[in-house]
């Protein structure tokens, strides 16, 4: 087995809110990342494919066509969007980069068209990165504007 990773980044902004939880827990919890108005990162994706290079190409897969799946169905959603606010695939779900990896994942899986999608890493900073490898998580949607606090008549909708 072979392992290809395709590198890429985008800039966006954010902001880690939990509707269920009170105004004072979540800057307990999300601290800067709790800022009403967001915040922005730069963010490092890596996509990793695994398979059994062709005989006939020497290729698992190629890696142009990699990059431009991942262009298409991810970069050009998030690039200089707001996480929260911007992209529908991510509506309602708190866009940590855990989650961020998660989501990135039920969409490229998909689209990838020899090999298998082996991992996805999203680097917040240079430091901290998220590795999401597919094994199945619940990530809960709260279809609550980021903006305002849960009241009791508000719906929360649970994938
Ligand atoms: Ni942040």
């Amino acid at each position: 087995m072979v392992y290809v990773t395709r590198r890429t980044t985008f800039s966006a902004s954010h902001r880690l809110y939990n509707p269920l939880l009170s105004d004072a827990d979540n800057e307990r919890i999300f601290d800067k990342c709790n800022n009403p108005n967001g915040h922005g990162h730069n963010y490092v994706l890596e996509v990793t494919v695994c398979g059994v290079p062709d005989p006939l190409t020497g290729y698992v897969l190629d890696l142009k066509r990699l990059r431009d799946i991942i262009e298409e169905h991810i970069i050009e959603k998030v690039d200089h969007r707001h996480l929260n606010e911007d992209v529908d695939f991510l509506r309602g779900i708190i866009p940590t980069a855990e989650n961020l990896a998660w989501a990135f994942w039920q969409i490229l899986e998909q689209k990838i068209p020899s090999g298998r999608l082996y991992s996805i890493r999203v680097y917040e900073s240079e430091n901290n990165f998220v590795e999401y490898r597919g094994e199945p998580i619940d990530v809960p949607r709260y279809l609550v504007s980021t903006t305002t606090t849960l009241h009791d008549d508000d719906e929360i909708l649970q994938r």
